[in-house]
């Protein structure tokens, strides 16, 4: 029996989790509430709370779990990509840990346990298998031939769709986190009232900084114009009573459009490579147009779609014990003297 303890502080989330033998017994999550009025994630508070959380937050996956520090096998934690201060946390309490422990320390890469994450259900994919992980920091498509054999084969050049949401929700006064709510008020709107470009980026690459630039012309412009010209025509008042009346249709139509872009490219992505198991991963992954839109592709393009539930979908510690899971089964083990890193290669 391999019981993994798993840590993720990547970024604003204190996580742990307990993994046997593959299967996932606790996943608890402390979100820093901190943020919301500062309207981003403040790095230095983030560490400060991870601080706070990180021993009651393993306590209680270890109780969840109806384990004790004595029966874990290996340690594993998130060691990059992310905010270095919070990475760093997370980092030396798994390393002291397992020096303390004397059991193996596993390092994981963030962005591949958000793909591994679709390893957690009973329903699982079969490999080959091509994920999309969109997140605040990250959207990639990648090829995925075993746990251990992953590679990015389209990704952004610009903005992640997790920043198009933010950032879009931000031009509309929506508090931050706006992913959420915009996925919120998308549901009572008309995705195609507003129609915003999308961009032509060569190959499975992808951009969204158009995108917000075109969404910021057009709230200027209360609507009326192109939303490709710098002509602002409308004053601060006409702009909040546009987007007062239209919130539900502007969220809607947003959205449409950040849908398009993602599944255009995973759509080019299967032909290119003619895989028809097809996942989505990443914070973005818990939007329901882009979870409703992938199943409903899915079924014309006649694929098998896996999407995972949504506390594997946003930042948590359950997909780094999975990853360390398949890590431990390799010997992949980090040597003590492992340090966080913010933008880690991809391996
Ligand atoms: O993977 P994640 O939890 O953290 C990162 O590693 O970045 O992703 C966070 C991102 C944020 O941009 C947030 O707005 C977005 O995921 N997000 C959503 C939804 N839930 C979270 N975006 C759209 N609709 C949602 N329901
Ligand atoms: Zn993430």
């Amino acid at each position: 029996m391999t019981t993994i303890l798993a840590i993720e502080s990547s970024c604003d989330e204190t996580s742990a989790s307990v993994c046997v033998d593959g299967k996932i017994l606790s996943n608890f999550i402390a979100n820093q509430a901190v943020h919301e009025k500062y309207g981003g994630v403040v790095p230095e508070l983030a560490s400060r709370a991870h601080m706070q959380h990180i021993v009651p937050v393993v306590d209680a996956a270890l109780k969840t779990a109806n384990t004790s520090l004595q029966q874990i096998d290996a340690v594993a934690f998130t060691q990059a990509p992310g905010l270095i201060g919070s990475l760093l946390v997370g980092t030396q309490f798994a390393k002291s840990l397992s020096l303390a422990l004397d059991k193996p320390l596993i390092a994981v890469h963030h962005m591949q346990a958000h793909v591994i994450a679709n390893l957690i259900p009973e329903k699982k994919p079969a490999f080959p298998f091509l994920c999309l992980t969109v997140s605040g920091g990250h959207t990639q498509i990648v090829l995925c031939e075993s746990p251990a054999k992953l590679k990015v084969i389209g990704e952004t050049i610009d903005d992640a769709a997790g920043e198009a949401f933010d950032k879009s929700a931000k031009l509309l006064g929506l508090p931050y986190p706006g992913g959420p709510l915009i996925d919120k008020y998308a549901a009572q709107g008309d995705p195609n009232r507003f129609k915003f470009p999308e961009p032509q980026i060569p190959g499975l690459n992808f951009s969204f900084s158009g995108l917000k630039t075109s969404i910021l012309y057009f709230l200027k412009n209360a609507g009326t114009a192109n939303v490709y010209k710098e002509e602002f025509t409308a004053d601060e008042a006409t702009q909040k009573k546009f987007i007062e009346e239209n919130l539900a249709d502007i969220c809607a139509s947003i959205q449409n459009r950040i849908i398009s872009i993602l599944l255009n490219k995973l759509k080019k992505a299967a032909a290119e490579t003619g895989i028809t198991n097809i996942c989505i991963a990443g914070g973005v992954s818990a939007n329901s147009g882009l979870r409703k839109a992938l199943t409903a592709l899915g079924e014309k393009m006649q694929w098998q779609t896996f999407i995972p539930p949504f506390e594997y979908c946003t930042d948590n510690a359950a997909m780094i014990a999975m990853t360390a899971y398949y890590k431990f089964l390799e010997k992949d083990f980090a040597n003590l003297s492992v340090s966080p890193s913010a933008r880690a290669e991809w391996s």
